[in-house]
């Protein structure tokens, strides 16, 4: 979609934000009349539409709500609003759209381009057969009489929305597409130009970094792993800011093969990994002033004459040794590995690591929230509260000793599950034993904020992008100040 900045509109279907209870005051009567009978209140995101005749051709208008304006959540409304946009005529025919943004202030048209932005992607690369009138039409958006600096404002919200698109991609992508070493090209190919800098380690490098946990899962994988790392140095900081993510492209579970009813859902075990590579992008895109390093660990979960048994002991890269109970629960013993090679690289100023780790948190927290697991308060409430802004919402669980003796086990430093009661609680305690001491950390468990069954409020079902607006707004708030 072509956005556009201008002083009048050409396109033939224009758009009026309009708010709660305040129909526009040059509504024809019969118009009013109409919106009012259809119940059009200006909610957010609800929309009335109608034809009318101006100067001789007739043109196609919407009035779409945002709400209260002086609401908490304006911006979300407003996102909302343009989102709402999206969904009705992104597949409609027309080709071009003009909205009306008089008495928006920059940042509000800002919120109405990301979500129509955000509520218009989709990703059409393996549909050969769409019926021509379901193939997207709305190529242009023309933005009218926007108030200075909307412009600007766009081109930073573009970042962030360039990095919820990547993310998305990603995990939309099957895994016969992609895996750890496409994973690797999709991302350098579309980080080229950005200024971050890239690096990779393949099998045999992690090999002589003792890497054994994060091997031990990739072993039963004729994909070969690796280990992403990207630093987007936008400031001089003597710490800088860490994101981890996990990336097992697929989850079969490995000799604890899982069942197969909803086993294509796997494909975006990599969701973890997708945020922080999103956030790379959009932190590079908008040149935020802040020094950030994202490692992500990349391995394919599968059964095989070659993989890991139940039982068996790995030794991470720490020096801690793993009894593997559940080959299933792979994403800690990949996650573990990173986590240590992140702390001999730099001294994180804080790490942040996302995971679609446990089935449990989606039975704890269902899909309105991802679970943080801190162990630290400042770290936790920064990015609680800049869950609440981005809208990627968390919810903080606890860690504990009680439950960190729930991993020792009888021949090895841990196993790497404990019971089937708190299995979120017992992954996030099975991560902490690889922190130092003394370094910031979060756990973000996202295992149910990655994709979506139904359409959200600025998602069509399927992939989320859920974690970028996140990271992108946690950097925005507690690292640039
Ligand atoms: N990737 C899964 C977790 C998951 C399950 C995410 C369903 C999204 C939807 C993870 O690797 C896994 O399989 N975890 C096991 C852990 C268990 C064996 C202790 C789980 O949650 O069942
Ligand atoms: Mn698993």
């Amino acid at each position: 979609m072509q956005i556009e900045f201008t002083a009048s509109a050409t396109a033939p279907l224009r758009a009026s934000i309009v708010n709660a209870g305040a129909l526009p005051v040059d509504l024809p009567a019969a118009v009013a009349q109409g919106a009012r009978a259809s119940r059009f209140a200006g909610k957010p995101g609800q929309v009335f539409e109608y034809f009318a005749e101006s100067a001789g051709t007739v043109l196609r208008h919407a009035l779409v709500g945002a709400g209260e304006p002086g609401a908490g959540a304006r911006v979300r409304h407003l996102e909302k609003a343009g989102a709402a946009l999206a969904a009705k005529y992104l597949a409609s025919g027309e080709e071009a759209l003009a909205i009306d943004c008089a008495g928006l202030s920059a940042a509000d048209v800002a919120a109405v381009l990301l979500g129509l932005r955000l509520r218009g992607w989709r990703y059409d690369a393996y549909r050969t057969k769409l019926a021509d009138d379901q193939k997207p039409s709305l190529k242009r958006i023309e933005v009218v009489g926007a108030a200075d600096g909307a412009a600007a404002a766009w081109a930073e919200a573009a970042a962030l929305a360039n990095g919820v698109e990547l993310a998305r991609e990603l995990v939309t992508e099957p895994a016969n597409v992609i895996y750890p070493e496409s994973f690797v090209a999709r991302v350098s190919e579309r980080l080229a130009g950005t200024g971050v800098e890239i690096t990779v380690l393949d099998e045999a490098a992690m090999r002589a970094l003792g890497m054994g946990s994060l091997l031990g899962v990739a072993q039963g994988s004729i994909r070969p792993p690796r280990l992403l790392a990207l630093r987007w140095k936008g400031a001089v900081a003597d710490k800088p800011t860490v994101f981890v993510g996990n990336g097992v492209t697929f989850d079969t579970g490995g000799i604890s093969l899982k069942p197969p009813g909803g086993m294509e859902d796997m494909k975006w075990d990599m969701g973890g990994a997708a945020a922080v590579v999103g956030a790379m992008l959009a932190l590079a895109g908008r040149k935020a002033k802040a020094d950030v390093l994202g490692v992500v660990g990349l391995v394919e979960n599968m059964p095989d004459g070659g993989a890991q048994r139940p039982g068996d002991v790995v030794t991470s890269m720490s020096g801690q040794t793993i009894e593997v109970i559940n080959t299933d629960a792979e994403g800690r013993l990949v996650l573990c590995d990173c986590l240590t090679w992140v702390q001999a690289q730099v001294t994180p100023a804080a790490i942040v690591d996302l995971a679609t780790l446990t089935g449990a948190m989606i039975i704890t927290l269902g899909h309105e929230h991802g679970g943080i697991f801190a162990n630290d308060d400042a770290l936790a409430d920064q990015l609680l509260s800049a869950g609440k802004t981005s809208g990627d919402r968390l919810w903080r669980l606890p860690l504990g000793k009680a439950y960190d003796k729930l991993i020792d086990s009888p021949i090895a430093d841990m196993k790497n599950v404990g019971p089937r009661e708190g299995g979120s609680i017992t992954a996030a305690q099975f991560l902490q034993r690889y922190i130092d001491k003394g370094t910031p950390w979060a756990h973000l468990d996202i295992a149910g904020m990655v994709w979506s069954a139904k359409p959200g409020h600025s998602w069509e079902k399927g992939a989320t992008g859920y974690g970028v607006r996140l990271l992108d707004q946690y950097v925005r708030s507690a690292v640039e100040g």
